[in-house]
C-alpha cells in the first residue's frame, strides 16, 4: 500500500535547492521501489523576496514562521538546511520534541551538540541522521555506522575539506601563491568570502569530531584536536614538496594508541604513492584503517548542492523506510567512554624547510643522529630535509639544535604511503 510521507524543509538555500530538485527528479523511482510518495509540506524561509519564481516552480509553500511546521502534527520530517548553531538547535530540540524525525546537514551543530541533540531523539522515539555532515557526497557515516559495526577501527585519514583542497592543488600544480589560490577559490564558489572557517582547519576539525563519534564512541572537543592551518605553506614549500616526492594536504587524522586517541588537522607532506594523493581540487577522501578489514578508502564530491543534498534525500529514505516498516528508530549512536589523552609517544616523520643555515645540514645531522629520508641542500643559505621517525620530545629537541644554526622556516609532518 501506497505511504505518504510528509516533510518540511528549514531553508531555501544551496543545499535545500538542490534536495527540492533531487527529490522531484527521484520521485518516480522512489515510488515504484519502496511504495513512498514524499510530499515537501512546507519550507521555511527568512523573507519570501527572491524566493517566489522558485516556489511556483516547484509548487513549495513558503512560510516565515517556524512554527508553522514545528507544531503541524502531520509533519513526520524536518530537515534543517539554515546551517549555524542557534536557531538550528532551537528549532531541531523542539521538533524532536514534537517527535518529529530530523535530518540535517550541519556539521557545526553535530560536532558541538551531536550528543545532546541524539539524546532527546532517543528519548522522543525519532531518529536524528546526519549523512551530509561530513564529506558531502559520501556515504561515510552510515558506512561507518553499519558496515564497520562488527570491525575495530584503529585510524582515520582524511581530506574533509573541499576549499584547502581546492587552495593547495591550484597552489601545487599552477604555482600559485596562497593569497591567488584564495581568490580563485572564491571566484570558482569554492571559498566563502570569510574563509577563516576552512583555511584555520575548523571546518575540518568539526567532521574529524563527528566521524571519531561514530568510529571510536568518543566525543572530542575542540581542544583535544592540534588544528593548524594552511596560511603558513608557501610557494617554496610546495617546490621543495615536489621534489622530495610530495604533496601538501590539509589532512585531519585519527590515530588509536593503545586506549588513546590522537587527533589532529593540518597541512602535512603526503607521499606522491600515497591513496589519498589523487584526491585533487574540491574532492574529498577518507581511508579508514581497520583490524580485519586492513585499509578502506572513500572518495567521491565533499560539497555541492546535489551531492549534498543526495545525503540528505538517503537520510530521509531510510528513516521513512523505517517509518512504514515500524523497525526500532536506529541513531548515529554513541556511549560514552573516557576522555581524549594526547598520547605523547606519537612517532612521525617530519619536512623542515630552513634559512639563513650556516652548516652543512648533512653533516649536522649525522652528528646529531637524526635519520634523514631525503635532504635538499643547494647552497649554505637554504636547505630542506625529511627526518625519520622522531618522537614529538625529539622533534622538539631537533628544533632546539637547529635553531642555533639556522632560521626554521617551516615544519610539517610527513604521512608516507
Ligand atoms: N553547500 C554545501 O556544499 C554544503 C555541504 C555540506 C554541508 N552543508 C551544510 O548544509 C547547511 C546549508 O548550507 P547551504 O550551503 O545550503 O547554505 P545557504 O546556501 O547559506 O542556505 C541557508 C539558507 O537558510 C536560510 N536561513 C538561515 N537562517 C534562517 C532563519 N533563521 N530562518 C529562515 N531561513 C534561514 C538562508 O536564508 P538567507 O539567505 O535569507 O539568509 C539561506 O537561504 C549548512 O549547515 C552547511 O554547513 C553545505
Amino acid at each position: 500500500m501506497e505511504k505518504q510521507v510528509k516533510i518540511a524543509v528549514l531553508g531555501l538555500g544551496v543545499v535545500a535547492s538542490g534536495l527540492v530538485e533531487n527529490l522531484n527528479a527521484a520521485k518516480e523511482k522512489i515510488k515504484q521501489q519502496t511504495n513512498l510518495t514524499f510530499s515537501i509540506a512546507k519550507v521555511l524561509v527568512r523573507s519570501r523576496e527572491n524566493k517566489e519564481e522558485q516556489a511556483k516552480k516547484h509548487q513549495l509553500t513558503l512560510t516565515t514562521d517556524v512554527n508553522e511546521i514545528l507544531d503541524d502534527p502531520t509533519i513526520d520530517i524536518v530537515v534543517e538546511l539554515i546551517g549555524g548553531t542557534d536557531a538550528a538547535k532551537k528549532w531541531i530540540i523542539k521538533a524532536l520534541k514534537q517527535k518529529k524525525h530530523v535530518v540535517t546537514a550541519n556539521k557545526d551543530l553535530i560536532a558541538q551538540f551531536g550528543n545532546e541533540l541524539t539524546s532527546i531523539a532517543k528519548q522522543s522515539n525519532v531518529s536524528l541522521f546526519y549523512e551530509a555532515s561530513v564529506a558531502g557526497g559520501i556515504p561515510i557515516l552510515h558506512t561507518l555506522n553499519n558496515s564497520f559495526i562488527a570491525d575495530e577501527i584503529t585510524g582515520i585519514k582524511g581530506i574533509l575539506n573541499g576549499t584547502t583542497n581546492f587552495m593547495l592543488t591550484q597552489m601545487a600544480e599552477l604555482g600559485l601563491s596562497y593569497d591567488k589560490a584564495l581568490q580563485t577559490a572564491q571566484a570558482a564558489g569554492f571559498a566563502e568570502a570569510n574563509p577563516t572557517n576552512d583555511v584555520d582547519g575548523w571546518d575540518a576539525a568539526y567532521k574529524l569530531m563527528i566521524l571519531v563519534r561514530l568510529a571510536f564512541a568518543k566525543d572530542l572537543a575542540l581542544k583535544d584536536i592540534k588544528i593548524v592551518g594552511i596560511q603558513s605553506i608557501t610557494q617554496k614549500d610546495n617546490d621543495y614538496a615536489q621534489k622530495l616526492g610530495y604533496q601538501i594536504k590539509l589532512l585531519a587524522q585519527v590515530k588509536k594508541i593503545e586506549e588513546h586517541l590522537y587527533a589532529e588537522v593540518a597541512p602535512v607532506l603526503l607521499s606522491n604513492t600515497h591513496p589519498l594523493a589523487v584526491v585533487k581540487n574540491e574532492m574529498n577522501g577518507i581511508l579508514i584503517e581497520s583490524k580485519a578489514m586492513g585499509t578502506s578508502m572513500f572518495y567521491g564530491p565533499g560539497a555541492g548542492a546535489s551531492p549534498t543534498a543526495q545525503s540528505v534525500l538517503a537520510d530521509i529514505l531510510a528513516i521513512a523506510q523505517n517509518m512504514t516498516n515500524k523497525q526500532p528508530v536506529p541513531q548515529m549512536s554513541v556511549s560514552n567512554l573516557p576522555n581524549c589523552e594526547i598520547h605523547e609517544e606519537v612517532v612521525s616523520d617530519y619536512y623542515f624547510l630552513l634559512s639563513d643555515c650556516t652548516v652543512d645540514l648533512a653533516n649536522f645531522l649525522e652528528k646529531q643522529e637524526v635519520k634523514t629520508l631525503s635532504l635538499s641542500q643547494t647552497d649554505l643559505i637554504e636547505a630542506a630535509f625529511v627526518a625519520k621517525q622522531l618522537t614529538i620530545k625529539q622533534k622538539d629537541w631537533l628544533i632546539e639544535q637547529l635553531q642555533q644554526v639556522s632560521h626554521i622556516k617551516q615544519i610539517l609532518s610527513v604521512v608516507e604511503e
